[in-house]
């Protein structure tokens, strides 16, 4: 199909994908895929803004784009390409730099909370990751962006580059919408007043690629509550609201029933999200093994993604720099 609104999403490859990220965002990106022309990108030149391991880096953002295959990105649909692989992105930042007030940057909230977490590494790039984040986008003319909750602040301020760009140089960029998953927020199993996240401990989360085992282990484990509260818990909110998006209506209302008049068994409801939970990661899972065989066709996918990716860059790029008088 032609003049599909270009969707562009990135993910950080900062190791396993969980739950989380998985219903809160990525799923969304795999049902896009039939809806826009589609770039996905794995996002290293933003993970190296904290502290990272050099060592085993190839090997994470391999795995990343392995775990983006399996759950259903198609290269064939979608261009999935690795950021550093364009230079145009971290070219089209500096042009962008040029841009923004510093002051803007300093109102982002995730800034201020990174630089609280890591207090002995406030690099520039960390400062100017949001910049780096709107070149992504806009390198592509990127109109439409799935993201999280917390990166709305970020394209806010993509669009005001996007507003002072177009009344600088002339109407160039249109500017972006974000779309938010409705499957969003998913919480800690371990602690379910605070989102479901890696940084808190294996026990508060469950990665895509956990075995059925583990999977059962901590969903056993979850909190729930007490028995005493007049209104539902976090705890059990969270796993009914897990339940919902991965079985079947009617499991999921027999125990929305059970709940309200009651008569509710915790356990009960534990075992039917885990197994639901099993099942739905079951073909990802053995997806995942497939690549893992053929890490070669794996690199080659990543590969062609690139050029592809950096053929649209290079035109946009020279179109741009025309603009700002560069060339
Ligand atoms: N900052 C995003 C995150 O941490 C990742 C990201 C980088 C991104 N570039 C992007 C997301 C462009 C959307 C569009 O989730």
């Amino acid at each position: 199909m032609t003049n599909q609104k270009i969707l562009f999403s990135g993910i950080q490859p900062t190791g396993e994908i969980h739950l989380g990220n998985y219903l809160g965002a990525l799923k969304n990106w795999v049902d896009l895929q039939n809806k826009y022309s589609c770039y996905y990108s794995i996002v290293d030149l933003h993970a190296i803004t904290i502290d990272y391991e050099p060592k085993n880096y190839q090997e994470k953002i391999l795995d990343t784009a392995m775990d983006l295959l399996a759950i259903g990105l198609n290269p064939k649909k979608s261009v999935l390409f690795v950021q550093s692989r364009v230079p145009e992105h971290t070219e089209l930042c500096w042009l962008f730099n040029t841009l923004i007030p510093i002051a803007e940057l300093e109102r982002m909230t995730q800034f201020k909370d990174k630089s609280q977490e890591h207090k002995k590494n406030i690099n520039a790039g960390l400062f100017d990751y949001p910049v780096l984040q709107a070149a992504d986008i806009l390198l592509y003319h990127g109109q439409v962006v799935p993201v999280g909750e917390d990166q709305l602040q970020h394209l806010e301020l993509a669009n005001k580059i996007v507003r002072k760009f177009n009344n600088k140089f002339g109407e160039y960029f249109k500017e972006v919408e974000p779309v938010i998953s409705s499957g969003a927020r998913i919480m800690s199993l371990a602690d379910p007043a605070k989102k479901m996240s890696k940084s808190l401990g294996p026990a508060h989360y469950i990665s895509i690629n956990d075995t059925p085992d583990v999977i059962k282990k901590k969903v056993m484990k979850a909190v729930t509550d007490t028995g005493e509260a007049k209104e539902m818990s976090p705890g059990v909110k969270n796993l009914l609201r897990l339940l919902e998006l991965l079985t079947d209506s009617k499991t999921f209302q027999k125990y929305q029933k059970v709940y309200d008049n009651k008569s509710i068994r915790y356990s009960d409801l534990k075992t039917e999200l885990a197994d639901a939970i099993i099942k739905h990661l079951k073909p990802i899972q053995e997806k995942k093994k497939e690549l893992m065989k053929d890490k070669n066709k794996v690199q080659k996918i990543l590969d062609t993604g690139a050029k592809k990716a950096r053929r649209v860059a290079q035109k946009n790029i020279v179109e741009i720099k025309k603009r700002m008088g560069l060339m």
